[in-house]
């Protein structure tokens, strides 16, 4: 069939209503072009199926599949094979499942240790971000099941997540927040990118034709489909205008606004007969899924060797690890019976099973001598609980205490206030410690906690957020069956002060100026000689490396590794490059290769780690390009401060003339955050449509929007957090999405927010 020629054979009514899926979790059909729909699902660890109550929210059942370790966790490991491994253990499950494409990975740049969801990404860093997301998209999609890289892009908080404006400069934007998209794009070559809610420079993402149609089509040359976030359509015929192929979920009103722009030429129809192509070659694609069955035990042992090696060792005082099979050992801790190993929100998964600290102990060879739950999970103090876990630990040489953050802190349409752990967790360990006992804290959260309290402990290992297996995979930690070989992929400041945007993150600001540039994390660390508490690469083992012989050619660095301790063992050695940029004052060393390596124990090997076209580039903001120059430092070592080796290269003649904007200066002078505040509206003063925010509908004239927005704040209070904050600043068109009204309903609507109680309520009820 001549598909080009069938979809220009279509009516505008028909073709129109092909840009949105055709269920919650399908995407549009027609059986005219041989187009079927296709079934898509959550997420970026684990398969999030659902066939009851579908929600974009991660609320309600799906069915059981395998949670793997989060992205958080998986980063840790450096090691993009054993990505690209998960993604093919995620591909088999979702074509056993019926699924087509995955909804993930997300590999947004974790901005701040505060934004809800970074346990779903990969890291502060763009270069390792983009190579793991693609390691994993060439993974899911080796079966034939297509990878939906998201949130594209800039998305790095989620409160207000539908309605904020992320102000950044170019060179931010491309060094930054675009760059790991890019290598995303080109290395890992998804079916489909899935846009963020945000608007970036006062124009959403969906709709962004610079982003969409300039970026991400033009100059990386996608070909694939890009649809919405769920609900994240904002201007239909803009959306589509930009390159957008598919609305998500199914919106029973866009396809009219879709019609009429094209009848009057608002829109080239052309546009959407490409939209339509694209999603067809995609669906036919999806036909050709290979479907076989699925091993579940394969799966959850190969999610517990996820877990082992990204596991990472942030302290071990006097050989405290691995532990003695004579200890007498005593386990602690709300999270060792309880195990956390997922965060919240749509990448919510049922497990197949969860093995968690205590399970994995007791069928160890550990002399585990009980347990105590120790702290209540919710902050709330309890003596009795400590007092019992105090007088069980008196009986032990050893206490193994697993502390870590509640599942109602990491979660999606949420933001931390804070990176403490909860004090009754800090003040049981304090009070374990003045025992004078063996103390090591197992860390169950998603990414970056304050860690004073670590005084009290011999030995902290960070599990993140590792999975249904995270229990067996740190007790092989413990014993020493596995050595130790993750290493961080974020810093851990020794406050949240210390963090770079500190002072503009968490204020709820409609414009969020990136002011910080791209000084995020340790690239600001270590441009400005700030140490942390624990940097950005860093990771303990039970053995020591040694690095020798570092050769810098043209192409890449060479570099000997020795294993000189008594255990075989694995790292990942880490090349870092700092561009010439005579406009800053502190130009950022910035990672640019890494290698992860196993050694046995007296091993010597050469490694090569690559230069790349990232390598060198650095953001050309006179001439809106890519460009190099000049002498560039190459340095090699195990984290982001400590390096081990530098040597210069010349590439070009003279450095790139770089943006540098205004903004920095400013920025590291006085530390400035321009937060701009919401416009303040008066009771009866504002016009509703379909962007009001539901908060907003207490200022329109109509009874029915005022009526709304009490509800809506109803919800707001929920205890239940994803909900409340959802609800709190959502423009009204995702409403009307869901409850599935059509084009007269919306209009309806509208007009009843505005004062036409009447005629609006006829609208809403006969629908025409
Ligand atoms: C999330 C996406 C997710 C979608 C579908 C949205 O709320 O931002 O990451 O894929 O829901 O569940």
């Amino acid at each position: 069939m001549d598909v080009k020629k069938g979809i220009r054979k279509l009516d505008i009514s028909v073709k129109s209503k092909l840009l949105t899926g055709s269920a919650f979790w399908r995407t549009a059909e027609c059986a005219d072009i041989g187009m079927e729909a296709v079934t898509v699902s959550d997420g970026p660890h684990g398969l999030r199926v659902q066939d009851k109550m579908p929600n974009h929210l991660g609320m309600g059942t799906s069915h059981p599949s395998t949670c793997f370790p989060t992205a958080a966790a998986m980063a840790c490991s450096w090691d993009t094979e054993l990505g690209e491994e998960l993604g093919e253990y995620l591909g088999r499950e979702a074509a056993a499942m019926g699924v087509s494409m995955v909804l993930g990975p997300g590999l947004n740049l974790k901005r701040s240790p505060l934004c809800g969801r970074n346990f779903e990404y990969f890291s502060e860093d763009p270069y390792l971000s983009g190579k793991f997301a693609a390691a994993y998209v060439r993974g899911i999609q080796k079966n034939g099941t297509a990878a939906c890289i998201k949130h594209f892009a800039v998305n790095s908080r989620e409160r207000g997540r539908m309605v904020y404006d992320c102000i950044v400069d170019e060179q931010t934007l491309r060094e930054s927040y675009l760059s790991s998209f890019e290598i995303a794009v080109k290395e890992g070559k998804p079916a489909a990118v899935m846009t963020a809610y945000n608007k970036i420079n006062g124009v959403y993402c969906n709709g962004n034709e610079r982003l969409i149609g300039g970026i991400l089509r033009g100059e990386w040359g996608f070909d694939g489909l890009v649809i919405s976030d769920w609900g994240g359509t904002f201007d239909k015929v803009a959306s589509v205008r930009s390159g957008v192929d598919l609305e998500m979920p199914r919106c029973d009103f866009s396809a009219t606004e879709v019609e009429k722009a094209v009848k009057s030429g608002e829109l080239d129809e052309r546009i959407v007969d490409k939209s339509i192509e694209r999603q067809q070659a995609f669906s036919a694609a999806a036909q050709r899924v290979r479907r076989e069955p699925v091993d579940w035990q394969a799966h959850s042992d190969f999610a517990a060797k996820c877990a082992e090696n990204s596991i990472v060792l942030l302290k071990n005082e006097n050989s405290a690890l691995p532990l003695g099979k004579s200890e007498k050992i005593a386990v602690i801790g709300d999270f060792a019976s309880n195990a956390r190993y997922q965060g919240a929100g749509s990448s919510l998964v049922n497990p197949t099973k969860v093995t968690g600290v205590l399970d994995a102990v007791k069928s160890s060879d550990l002399n585990y001598i009980g347990f105590e739950r120790g702290f209540k999970r919710d902050g709330g103090r309890s003596v009795r609980l400590s007092d019992r876990a105090v007088k069980l630990a008196s009986e032990a040489d050893t206490v193994i205490l697993c502390l870590g953050l509640g599942e109602g802190i990491e979660l999606e349409s949420c933001d931390r206030s804070n990176i403490d752990l909860p004090a009754n967790q800090t003040e049981l360990l304090a009070r374990l410690s003045a025992l004078g006992k063996k103390i090591i804290v197992l860390l169950f959260c998603g990414g970056v906690v304050e860690t004073s309290w670590d005084k009290n402990c011999s030995a902290l290992i960070h599990c993140f957020l590792s999975g249904q297996s995270c229990g067996t995979a740190a007790v092989k930690v413990l014993t020493g069956e596995v050595n130790p070989s993750g290493r961080l992929t974020e810093s851990f400041p020794r406050a949240l002060s210390e963090v770079p945007c500190a002072e503009i993150y968490n204020k709820y600001a409609y414009k969020m100026d990136y002011a910080e540039g791209i000084y995020v994390g340790y690239k600001y660390y270590g441009a400005l000689g700030k140490s942390v508490k624990y940097p950005f690469g860093y990771g303990l083992s039970y053995t020591q490396f040694d690095c020798s012989d570092f050769v810098l050619t043209d192409e890449g660095v060479k570099v000997k590794v020795k294993n000189v301790g008594g255990r075989d063992g694995a790292t990942a050695v880490q090349m870092y490059i700092t561009a010439p940029r005579p406009e800053l004052e502190h130009s950022p060393a910035e990672l640019k290769g890494f290698k992860k390596i196993f050694l046995r124990s007296g091993e010597q090997r050469e490694i090569f780690i690559p230069f790349d076209e990232y390598s060198f580039r650095v953001w050309d903001g006179e001439n809106s390009r890519w460009s190099e120059g000049g002498i560039y430092k190459v340095q090699v070592g195990f984290d982001s401060l400590n390096m081990l080796f530098c040597g210069n290269i010349q590439r070009g003649a003279s450095p790139a003339a770089c943006d540098s904007p205004q903004s920095y200066k400013e920025y590291f002078d006085s530390r400035i955050s321009p937060v701009q505040p919401k416009v303040k509206h008066k009771k009866g003063d504002l016009t509703a449509t379909v962007m009001t925010e539901i908060y907003d509908l207490r200022y329109c004239k109509g009874f029915v929007a005022r009526l709304f927005s009490f509800i809506a704040s109803l919800y707001s209070r929920s205890k239940d957090e994803i909900l409340s904050n959802s609800m709190t600043h959502l423009p009204i068109r995702f409403i009307m999405l869901f409850m599935h009204y059509n084009e007269v309903q919306v209009e309806g609507f509208l007009e009843a927010c505005n004062g036409k109680f009447f005629r609006g309520v006829k609208k809403i009820i006969f629908k025409k």
